[in-house]
């Protein structure tokens, strides 16, 4: 049965201790696709307990393949039965993700068929990149009765460039071109660390990719992948989220399971604004004692200032000293949390892809609504910062993302609940 919930915070108090971060939400969405590209059972650890993830391991069970979950961050997939090549709307327009089962299915059989993407919305979110990058491999690419079809005889290595730094596009390129014949190059790829770890990933099954985490990469095609065991890496955007929540709080908070050299460019922007951070192996520590101060921020692909932390910057500048002015430097339109921050106080213009944020001293308690994966994480920074009580609904966006996110902040001293939605107009989806 599914039931409608919400968020339950009352605010101001400090956040303090030590949180521990789970495995990399997008790069979990990519490795386990990339399981079609052997006929061997691979093991996944470190993988987080959200509902992306879950609606991957769906997929791949739709599609035929064998699931043991081991424990709950780890389990066993057997992709040997995979015989279908289709993804249903029902599937795909869960998560944007759905569309690295066209590079996968494309690398495994030559032949894919998967609806259009679902996923956030901020604006348009076109994937011309990733099909010119199917067709260079020598893939046709139609759309027909509303799903992607992609066939080859059989894929042969190409160079691409691409016109727009795509995550997407490269996962998609380097999951078809992991086993076509000959030498395929992508030019102007994302560097993002969940690329690196899909390469390493699909390394350690016998693939030969050079060059993940620059912008060219190489990858030479292998004739077959061998199953493994593989470990995901820690979530660049989770641990961003909590060092923030940290700072907004004026708290003292250690974050624990991380890659430190992933996290550069926020702890720039938090040095910036006047928060000591401590850096460890795997830990970052994150402390706050006065008011943050103004700053500009852009977004841009990696090492720039992530998009996915945006919003969580935008609510910790609406109560800086001062006006700061964020640049979405990636989406055509990523700001619309916006109406739901200065339902809390929040003094913030947006025009176009900026957004204008003159600090005031406090927010203040709301109901406010998660419109997306991220923006929900702002909502609740927020409601963690506002004395009183804020509710924060739609949270299934938030669940898409964040493992156990209440039960996390609590431990550090949030009070914050997950609170089923009683009202007559809820419709619940399934019963
Ligand atoms: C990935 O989305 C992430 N999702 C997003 O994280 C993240 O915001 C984004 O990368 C940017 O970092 C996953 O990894 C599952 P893109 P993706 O292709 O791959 C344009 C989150 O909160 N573009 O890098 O869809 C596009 O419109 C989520 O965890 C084209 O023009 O993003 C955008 O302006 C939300 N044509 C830019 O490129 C294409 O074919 C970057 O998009 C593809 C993209």
């Amino acid at each position: 049965m599914w039931i409608l919930e919400k968020f339950v915070i009352n605010g101001g108090k400090r956040l303090c201790g030590s949180v521990r971060i789970s495995g990399a939400k997008n790069a979990a969405v990519a490795i386990l696709p990339a399981i079609l590209l052997t006929n061997e059972p691979c093991t996944i650890e470190n993988l987080p307990e959200i509902s992306d993830v879950t609606t991957i391991i769906r997929t791949l069970s739709i599609l035929g393949a064998e699931v043991k979950v081991i424990n709950k961050s780890t389990v066993r997939i057997d992709p040997r039965n995979v015989r279908s090549y289709t993804v249903s709307k029902e599937m795909a327009e869960c998560m944007r993700a759905s569309s690295y089962f066209l590079g996968a299915l494309l690398g495994r059989m030559n032949n894919a068929s998967v609806a259009p993407p679902g996923g956030c919305d901020f604006g348009v979110r076109p994937i011309d990149q990733h099909i010119k990058g199917f067709e260079a491999l020598g893939a046709k690419v139609t759309i027909e009765n509303g799903m992607v079809e992609a066939r080859a005889e059989r894929l042969s290595g190409s160079s691409i460039y691409l016109d727009v730094v795509s995550v997407g596009a490269t996962i998609n390129i380097m999951l078809a071109a992991t086993r076509a014949r000959g030498l395929t190059v992508i030019e102007n790829a994302a560097r993002e660390p969940h690329i690196v770890d899909l390469a390493n990933f699909l390394n350690s099954m016998g693939a030969n990719i050079m060059g993940a985490g620059t912008s060219i990469i190489k990858i030479r095609g292998v004739e077959n992948l061998h199953g493994t065991t593989y470990s995901i890496i820690p979530d660049q955007i989770e641990a961003g989220t909590y060092m923030l929540a940290a700072a907004a709080t004026m708290g003292d908070v250690t974050i624990e399971n991380v890659t430190p050299k992933h996290l550069e460019s926020i702890i720039a922007k938090l040095n910036e604004v006047g928060a000591k951070i401590e850096e460890f192996d795997e830990a970052v520590r994150v402390s706050m004692n006065t008011r943050p101060k103004r700053c500009n921020v852009k977004t841009m692909p990696h090492p720039g200032f992530p998009t996915d932390m945006q919003p969580q910057m935008a609510t910790l500048l609406a109560i800086a000293d001062g006006t700061s002015i964020i640049t979405e430097g990636v989406w055509d339109s990523r700001f619309r949390y916006v109406d739901q921050l200065t339902l809390m106080g929040a003094q913030i213009k947006v025009d176009g892809k900026m957004a204008v944020i003159t600090g005031v001293a406090n927010l203040r308690p709301a109901p406010v609504k998660a419109v997306d994966l991220r923006a929900g994480a702002a909502m609740i920074i927020a409601g963690l910062m506002a004395e009183g009580t804020t509710e924060v609904t739609d949270i299934l966006h938030i669940d898409r993302g964040y493992e156990n996110i209440a039960e996390k902040l609590a431990s550090l001293g949030a009070d914050i609940k997950r609170a089923p939605i009683i009202s007559d107009e809820v419709v619940l989806k399934e019963a």
